[in-house]
Parts: C-alpha cells; sequence; structure tokens
C-alpha cells in the first residue's frame, strides 16, 4: 500500500544515492584524485614528487596550510609540534582504566574525543587561534596516545616523546624501546615509517574525511569532529584491508604457498574469494601510492629488515595477477593495502596496530578538510534527505487491545 510517488510530491524532489558513488558533498581544494590515470596530488603536487622530497612534517604544513613552508615556517612548525607532543599526566590514568586486549583504534577514538576535556579552548570553534592550537596538539599527541596504547597492550611501561627527535623516529622510539635496554632507531625504519604516512595523508572523500566534516558541520569541535573520523576509518571496509592483505598471505604461507591455486580461487565467483589488497574504486590504471611504498619493500629487503616469507608470496601473486588476462581486463592492481602491511609487519608493527598508523597519518587530512568546511563561504550544516518507504498513517490501538 506504498505510494512512492505520493510521498515524493510531500517531499519535493530527492535524489537517492546510496554510498554517495556520484554525489559531491563539498567543493575541495585539498586533494586531486584521478582514478583513470592513476595521479593523487595534495595541494597540487604531485605524491610521487613530496614523497621523494618531503618529509611528513612539511606534507602535514602543506596541508593545513595551502602552501609548502620556506625554512623559518617549518622550523616553527617543528618547534610548536614538540611541544605538544606529551600528554597530560592525568591522561595515563585513562589507559590504566582500559582492558590489556582493547582494540587501540577505540582507544585513540576515546582519548582523541577526551582530549577536549583537558583544552576547553577546544569548544571556541570561531577562534582561528586555538583551533591551530588543537590542530597541533592532534597532530603531536597522537603518535604518543597510539603507542601508549601499544605499551598498554603488552604491559610494558610508557615512555615519553623525545623531543630530540624527529616525529618519526621519535614513535618508533616510543613503540619500541623500553628503559632496561638501548633501543637504536633504524634509519631505514624512519623513512619506512616517514612515507607511509606521506602517502596516507589525505585522500579527498573518502567515508572517514566525510564523516570528519560531517560532524564538525554541527559546530562540533576538533577533537570530538577527528574522533568520529577514527571511529570510521576503524570498519574493516574502510582501514582494515592491509590487516586483511596480511591475513591472507599468511593463509596462503600456511597452506604450502601455492600462489595459482590462490589466483584461481579468485577469479571463481562461486565462493565469495577475492585478493585482498587487489582492486581499488577509483584507481582503475594503478595506485600511485602503492608504486611508492613497493619502492621501500625493497630497500626494507636490501637492508635485511624483511625476511619474511609472506613478501616472497606477495611478489609472486602480483606478477601472476599482473600478467593474467582476469586481472588484467577488470584493471586490477595491487592498492596500497597490499604492501603497507607487509611493511608494518617488517616494522615490528602488531597488526592490530595497523590502522592506528593508518589514523596517524590521515590526521592533517582530516583537520584541513575541518578547516575548510568551517572557512567555506556556505557553510551549513551537512543535512542528507531520504526518501521514507515505511508505513503511511497508522490507527493507534491501545496496549490492551493488541
Ligand atoms: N579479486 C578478484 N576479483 C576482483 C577483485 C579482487 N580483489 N576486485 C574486484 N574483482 C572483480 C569483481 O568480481 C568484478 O568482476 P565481474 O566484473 O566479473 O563481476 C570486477 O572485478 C569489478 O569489481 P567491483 O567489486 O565491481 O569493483 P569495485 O570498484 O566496486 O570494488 C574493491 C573495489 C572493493 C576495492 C574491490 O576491488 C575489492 O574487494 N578488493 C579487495 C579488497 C581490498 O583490497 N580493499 C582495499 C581497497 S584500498 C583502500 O581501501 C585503501
Amino acid at each position: 500500500g506504498l505510494d512512492i510517488s505520493k510521498l515524493r510530491a510531500q517531499t519535493g524532489a530527492i535524489t537517492v544515492d546510496e554510498g554517495f558513488v556520484n554525489t559531491g558533498s563539498t567543493e575541495s581544494a585539498i586533494t586531486f584524485l584521478n582514478g583513470e590515470e592513476g595521479i593523487l596530488r595534495y595541494r597540487g603536487y604531485a605524491i610521487e614528487t613530496l614523497a621523494e622530497n618531503c618529509d611528513f612534517v612539511e606534507v602535514c604544513y602543506l596541508l593545513l596550510h595551502g602552501e609548502l613552508p620556506d625554512a623559518a615556517q617549518i622550523d616553527a612548525f617543528r618547534t610548536d609540534l614538540r611541544q605538544h607532543s606529551m600528554l597530560h599526566e592525568d591522561m595515563r590514568k585513562f589507559f590504566d582504566g582500559f582492558q590489556h586486549d582493547a582494540h587501540p583504534m577505540a582507544i585513540l577514538s576515546s582519548v582523541i574525543h577526551a582530549l577536549s576535556t583537558f583544552y576547553a579552548d577546544s569548544l571556541d570553534v570561531n577562534n582561528p587561534d586555538h583551533v591551530h592550537r588543537c590542530s597541533m596538539r592532534l597532530l603531536a599527541k597522537a603518535p604518543t596516545i597510539a603507542a601508549y596504547a601499544h605499551k598498554k597492550s603488552i604491559g610494558q611501561p610508557y615512555v615519553y616523546p623525545d623531543n630530540e627527535l624527529g616525529y618519526c623516529e621519535n614513535f618508533l622510539q616510543m613503540m619500541f624501546s623500553v628503559p632496561a635496554e638501548k633501543y637504536e632507531i633504524s634509519k631505514v625504519a624512519a623513512k619506512a615509517l616517514n612515507l607511509l604516512l606521506i602517502v596516507h595523508a589525505d585522500h579527498e572523500q573518502n567515508c572517514s574525511t566525510s564523516t570528519v566534516r560531517m560532524v564538525g558541520s554541527s559546530d562540533a569541535n576538533l577533537f570530538a569532529s577527528i574522533s568520529a573520523g577514527v571511529a570510521a576509518l576503524s570498519g574493516p571496509l574502510h582501514g582494515g584491508a592491509n590487516e586483511a592483505c596480511v591475513a591472507m598471505l599468511d593463509q596462503i604461507r600456511d597452506d604450502g604457498a601455492d600462489v595459482e591455486k590462490y589466483v584461481d580461487m579468485a577469479k571463481d565467483k562461486s565462493n565469495g574469494f577475492r585478493l585482498m589488497g587487489f582492486g581499488h574504486r577509483v584507481y582503475k590504471s594503478f595506485d600511485p601510492r602503492a608504486q611508492i611504498i613497493k619502492q621501500v619493500c625493497h630497500d626494507l629487503i636490501e637492508e635485511g629488515h624483511i625476511n619474511d616469507p609472506i613478501f616472497e608470496i606477495a611478489k609472486k601473486l602480483e606478477q601472476v595477477a599482473l600478467t593474467d588476462e582476469y586481472f588484467v581486463e577488470r584493471k586490477l592492481y595491487p592498492n596500497v593495502d597490499f604492501y603497507s602491511g607487509v611493511i608494518y609487519r617488517a616494522l615490528g608493527i602488531p597488526v592490530e596496530m595497523f590502522t592506528v598508523l593508518f589514523a596517524i597519518g590521515r590526521m592533517p587530512g582530516w583537520i584541513a578538510h575541518w578547516q575548510e568546511m568551517r572557512d567555506s563561504p556556505g557553510k551549513r550544516i551537512y543535512r542528507p534527505r531520504q526518501i521514507y518507504t515505511g508505513p503511511t498513517e497508522r490507527d493507534f490501538v491501545a496496549l490492551k487491545d493488541r
């Protein structure tokens, strides 16, 4: 008894586009993406150029300010970041309260939201100085929160940030050093991490970024909005694909490393199996991020950091898939997740932390989008419409008569 045309007439013309496949939610000047040609640019600069010439902190500056910094600007930015890297000592008590096996994405999201309880200035979303300070706090504290979450899970003491170190070096030290042992930071590991963070720094209107913009559109503070972004990223369809890819490579290894068998399985539509790390909704020629970090894999092998048999399996899989008609015809190439999990594992990062690393990398992109949304002259609260398909008006029946 549902008359859709009558309902449409009542609500005006509404377009339904589930998953927002063809609907632009905003104009944006941050990231350009051309999936057909495999192009990704932040603020007009090719991802390949940035990966070759910049470190992650410079890319943060670029995303936030729209321009590359000069020497004085980047020095001031780095100093600013260092000044915000510690967590309030009372926040350590939060970590005591979490279960040892709590997922670190849940910890990251909760602690980021809780930052607003320590920094009341974050509630003043119209004050640019306060917003800037909160942005720096987020960029600086995210690695500290992430490393504390890891230390909590393995029962080791928390390691304070060391402001003598670079961004990635500091993170590695907080993750892996223990007071009783001397810890040497590997240059190759820091470089690999730097590149991984750069290639994840922004990717226009994906699920988590759109979430950050949507939450922020209600004038919710930056910490609340970013915390929601972390929650969106925690879903396996968004941030968890590299975890799934490593699990698949492990499975292939345990099953006799018969790569061809899995390629055939992926081609067979009856079993629902797909090669994890292959294909992308937007990139249909290649994923430029995958090409950049593939080189990192090779560097890590040369330096002896990878002796994981899954890398050999990954290489074989890539070769078979790239020459197989099925994959070529459908334009299914390895995506960024195909290699990132292998690298994270080579760096000693536990699998449940993979998505947390993604979140640290995406932080400048989320902040830049939140700011862009707020600065937009036409800013309004995000409020999509729907087409109602439930019952039409019904007569109420009293409880005793039901
Ligand atoms: N293995 C085998 N076949 C595949 C794969 C795959 N990984 N990916 C797509 N196909 C096939 C589909 O079966 C379909 O075949 P058909 O035309 O014969 O029916 C065709 O290729 C097109 O696939 P779609 O699902 O329509 O492509 P879509 O763009 O919707 O999906 C997606 C992209 C979700 C990434 C998909 O390729 C996939 O599931 N890949 C594996 C999971 C993965 O790696 N996800 C990470 C994405 S990257 C990121 O999120 C950062």
